[in-house]
C-alpha cells in the first residue's frame, strides 16, 4: 500500500501517480517538453507527479514500467535512434541514405519478443535512470506491452467482466491480446502476433500517402470518406489478409507487406488507397471480436491499443449484435501504458484498482494567480459567477466568434475534452473554414468534431445509446439533423461527438445548456487549444502565446474573461 508511479518512456511517453492503487495524477512528457509525442524518458512527468501531490522520489514504493523487447531495450542505450526516427518521423529532417536500410531492419527485429537478456538490460538501465532521480528505495517491476494496455481499459471501464481487446502497431513481440476477466482474475485467451498487425498495415499506408505514421493515422481514415466505393471483392488491401477459422493471419510481414502496399498504391489515388485500408480494418476486426464474443459467450467488451484511436472502427463495433456494453479506453495509444503499468502492479499487490473513469481532468490545474500579470496587455475581467460566465461565451459565438476555454486540470489523453477547449458554432461552416485556415491549419478533408448534451445526442445521432464522453466512437448523423452540426461534419454524414450528460455539473455543460437555451440545440464545435503542430496547451503561459499567435479575440481562463481587440481600441 502507498505510493506508486508508472513511466512509459517510448512514443508519447509519460508517468502515471497512484495511491493505494487510486489515480491522483496523469501527464504525458509532450505536455511539458512541448514535443507532440514526445519520445525520451519522462522525467518532467515524473517530476510533475511528484510536486502535484508534494512526494519525494523517497516516497514512491514501487515503480512500474512496460516493454522489454530487444528493439525498445536497444532504444533505451542508444536514444540518438529514438530521437533520429522522430525527427524524420515528424518531417522536421529529411531521412538519409541509409533510412530505409534501417527502418527495414527495424521492422525486422521489432517483432521479436523479449528474452531474458533484454528484459535483464532494460531492468538495469531502467533501475539506473531511476536511482539517479533518486528512487533508490523503489521496488521496480516491468510489466508486458499489452497486458499495460488491457489493464488500463479494464480497472477504468466500471465493468466487472468482459472481454478485453487490445490492437495495436506492436509491442513485447505481439500486435493484439485478447483477455476476459471476472472480478479479479484476468485470463488471455490469444494473442496476436507482430507480424500479424493491423497498426503497422495502417501505420504504412500513412507512411505512404506522406503524412506521418503514428499521428496521421486520422486523416488517412477522414480521407478514405472521399473515395469511390470499391467492391470487397475488388479491394486489394483485403486480399493481404488470411482471416479463415477466427484467426488473423498478414500474407507479408515488416517491409514486405509495405512494398505490397506501394505495389497497389501504383494503381490507385490516394483517397482509394484510404479507402481500401480503412474497410479491411472494418471488415476484419469487427469479425474477430465478433468471433471472441461468441466463444467465450461475453457481452462486455473494453477495447483499446493504437488501432482503437480509429473511431469509424470503433462506432462498427458498438453495433457487434449481442453487445450490451463497450468502453474505449480514452488514451489507447502508447501514451496510456504509464497507466496500465502502474495499475496492473497495483493489482498483482492486493490493491483496490476498479476505478470509472468518468472525466480526464488529472493533470496539473492552472495558476489563475498570474492571469492578471500575464495578459497585462489585453483587457482582463473577474466574472465572479457562473451565470456571467457563460453569458459571455454564449453572446461570443452567437456573433460568430470561436472562444478559447481553459478551466481547471489538464486533459489527460489525445483529446480535448473542455478543458483546453475551443469552443465555435456548429451550425456553420464558415466557422469551420476559419478555424482551418486561421488556426488549426489542418488538412482540409479532416473533419472537426462537436460536443453536445446527451438530450441532443438522441435527437441528433442515429442509434445513439451507452455514453461517449471521451469523443472515443463515431456516429451516423441524422440527416433531418444535419444542419445544426454542418460544421463538424463528416462528408459521409458522420461524426465524432463528445457527450455530456444534460445535468453534469461542469461550466462546460452549463455552456452548452446555454447556447441550447439561445439557439435550441445543446451542440458546438470542439477542438483542441493549441498553437498549430504543438501539444494541447498546459500553462496560462502556453494559453498567451496561442491566444497571441492565433486571430481569436475572445478567452475563458477560469473565472477570467480576456479579451483581445477591444484592448487594443481602447489604447
Ligand atoms: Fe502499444
Amino acid at each position: 500500500m502507498g505510493w506508486s508511479l508508472g513511466i512509459w518512456d517510448g512514443h508519447d511517453s509519460g508517468a502515471a501517480l497512484l495511491e493505494n492503487g487510486h489515480i491522483r495524477f496523469l501527464i504525458n512528457e509532450e505536455r511539458l517538453s512541448k514535443r507532440k509525442l514526445e519520445v525520451h524518458f519522462p522525467r518532467l512527468s515524473i517530476q510533475a507527479c511528484l510536486e502535484s501531490q508534494g512526494l519525494r522520489s523517497s516516497d514512491i514504493e514501487r515503480v512500474s514500467y512496460s516493454t522489454t523487447d530487444p528493439l525498445k531495450t536497444v532504444s533505451r542505450y542508444f536514444p540518438s535512434t529514438k530521437e533520429n526516427y522522430y525527427q524524420i518521423r515528424r518531417k522536421k529532417s529529411p531521412p538519409s541514405h541509409s533510412s530505409t536500410f534501417i527502418k527495414r531492419w527495424k521492422y525486422r527485429v521489432s517483432e521479436l519478443p523479449p528474452n531474458w537478456f533484454s528484459r535483464a538490460l532494460s531492468q538495469r538501465w531502467m533501475r539506473r535512470e531511476l536511482d539517479r532521480m533518486g528512487f533508490e528505495r523503489s521496488t521496480l517491476y516491468a510489466v508486458d506491452h499489452h497486458d499495460a494496455h488491457i489493464a488500463a481499459a479494464i480497472f477504468t471501464s466500471g465493468f466487472k467482466s468482459g472481454l478485453a481487446v487490445s490492437l495495436d502497431g506492436l509491442g513485447d513481440g505481439n500486435s493484439g491480446s485478447v483477455c476476459v476477466w471476472r472480478d479479479s482474475k484476468i485470463e488471455v485467451k490469444t494473442r496476436l502476433a507482430a507480424a500479424d498487425s493491423f497498426g503497422i498495415l495502417y501505420e504504412h499506408v500513412t507512411n505512404l500517402l506522406h503524412y506521418r505514421e503514428l499521428e496521421d493515422e486520422g486523416k488517412v481514415m477522414a480521407l478514405a470518406s472521399f473515395a469511390t466505393p470499391i467492391a470487397d471483392s475488388e479491394n486489394r488491401v483485403l486480399e493481404l489478409i488470411d482471416r479463415s477459422g477466427g484467426g488473423i493471419r498478414f500474407r507479408f510481414h515488416g517491409w514486405q507487406l509495405r512494398e505490397k502496399l506501394e505495389e497497389i498504391l501504383w494503381r490507385y489515388p490516394p483517397e482509394q488507397m484510404a479507402y481500401m485500408v480503412q474497410r479491411a480494418l472494418e471488415i476484419c476486426v469487427p469479425e474477430w471480436i465478433a468471433h471472441w464474443l461468441k466463444s467465450t459467450g461475453e457481452r462486455s467488451l473494453v477495447f483499446t491499443g493504437g488501432v482503437a484511436s480509429n473511431v469509424k472502427l470503433n462506432g462498427l463495433i458498438r453495433s457487434i449484435p449481442g453487445l450490451d456494453h463497450f468502453y474505449v479506453f480514452p488514451h489507447m495509444g502508447d501514451g496510456g501504458l504509464a497507466l496500465g503499468a502502474a495499475l496492473l502492479t497495483a493489482h498483482r499487490q492486493q490493491e483496490f484498482v476498479w476505478q470509472q473513469l468518468d472525466e480526464l481532468g488529472w493533470g496539473a490545474d492552472l495558476n489563475y494567480a498570474s492571469i492578471e500579470s500575464t495578459f497585462s496587455d489585453f483587457r482582463v475581467t473577474r466574472l465572479n459567477s457562473p451565470e456571467l460566465r457563460v453569458e459571455s461565451v454564449t453572446a461570443a459565438l452567437a456573433k460568430g466568434e470561436p472562444v478559447f476555454f481553459a478551466q481547471g486540470r489538464m486533459e489527460y489523453g489525445p483529446r480535448a475534452l473542455g478543458h483546453r477547449s475551443i469552443l465555435a458554432r456548429a451550425d456553420s461552416t464558415d466557422i469551420k473554414d476559419q478555424l482551418n485556415l486561421g488556426l488549426k491549419k489542418r488538412v482540409w478533408f479532416q473533419p472537426f468534431c462537436p460536443v453536445m448534451l446527451e438530450s441532443d445526442a438522441n435527437e441528433i445521432l442515429e442509434d445513439y445509446r451507452g455514453r461517449n464522453p471521451f469523443m472515443t466512437c463515431a456516429f451516423w448523423v441524422k440527416k433531418i439533423a444535419r444542419s445544426s452540426v454542418v460544421g463538424a461534419l463528416n462528408v459521409d454524414g458522420s461524426c465524432r461527438p463528445q457527450v455530456l450528460l444534460d445535468d453534469d455539473p461542469s461550466l462546460y455543460a452549463s455552456v452548452l445548456r446555454g447556447w441550447k437555451r439561445m439557439s435550441g440545440r445543446g451542440v458546438l464545435i470542439n477542438t483542441s487549444l493549441n498553437v498549430h503542430g504543438e501539444p494541447l496547451a498546459n500553462t496560462v503561459d502556453d494559453l498567451k502565446r496561442a491566444f497571441e499567435e492565433t486571430t481569436i479575440r475572445f478567452m475563458l481562463i477560469g473565472d477570467y474573461w480576456i479579451e483581445k481587440n477591444l484592448a487594443r481600441e481602447s489604447k
